[in-house]
């Protein structure tokens, strides 16, 4: 899907003194425990339409040459509307003008929706951290009734 750009939208960085909106963070991330192990070190960025936030990721570097998008969200009723794929898009034109050479994102191994959507976006599988969701979360955590095992790793090089 395309989406309609208008002048009313736009996506910013959040400032230091505004409040961390974990309650999109917490649509790609199950705790605040897990959130708050990479999001003081990160850029926030946020997407706007009249004054409200409606979706967010997050840009983690983990390399001189590589960055990470470790959390992306669009508000429920907004998913489905071309916002992700924008971000997705945004984020690797951010990486770029920073001078990275590379992002990457990871996700479920039943997270099939994303792989999806990520895949699209030219992004492609470079690796799986085994047991992810197992040994880092307390509770199994279930996608499209099949329960997260696998972390599938994804990149896209920054040309
Ligand atoms: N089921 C299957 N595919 C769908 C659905 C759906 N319900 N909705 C959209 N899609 C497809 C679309 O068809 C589109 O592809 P197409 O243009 O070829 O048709 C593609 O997904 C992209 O759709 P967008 O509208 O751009 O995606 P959206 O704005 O919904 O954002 C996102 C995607 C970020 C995954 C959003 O759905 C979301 O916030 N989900 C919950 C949180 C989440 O899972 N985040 C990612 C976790 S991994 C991480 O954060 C690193």
């Amino acid at each position: 899907m395309v989406l309609d750009t208008g002048n009313n939208i736009w996506v910013r960085q959040l400032r230091k003194d505004e409040k961390i909106p974990y309650d999109l963070l917490l649509l790609a991330d199950e705790t605040i425990e897990a959130i708050d192990k990479y999001i003081k070190d990160s850029e926030i960025y946020i997407f706007e339409q009249e004054n409200r936030i409606i979706a967010i990721y997050v840009l983690l570097k983990i390399s001189k040459d590589i960055i990470e998008i470790k959390n992306i969200a669009v508000d429920d009723k907004h998913q489905g509307q071309g916002i992700g794929e924008y971000l997705l898009k945004d984020a690797a034109n951010k990486a770029k003008e920073k001078g990275f050479k590379k992002i990457i994102i990871g996700t479920g191994d039943a997270s099939t929706r994303q792989l999806y959507l990520y895949q699209k976006e030219g992004f492609e599988i470079f690796d799986t951290k085994k047991r992810f969701f197992i040994d880092n979360y307390p509770e199994p955590i279930y996608e499209n009734g099949i329960q997260l095992e696998h972390m599938i790793m994804l990149k896209k090089e920054l040309k």
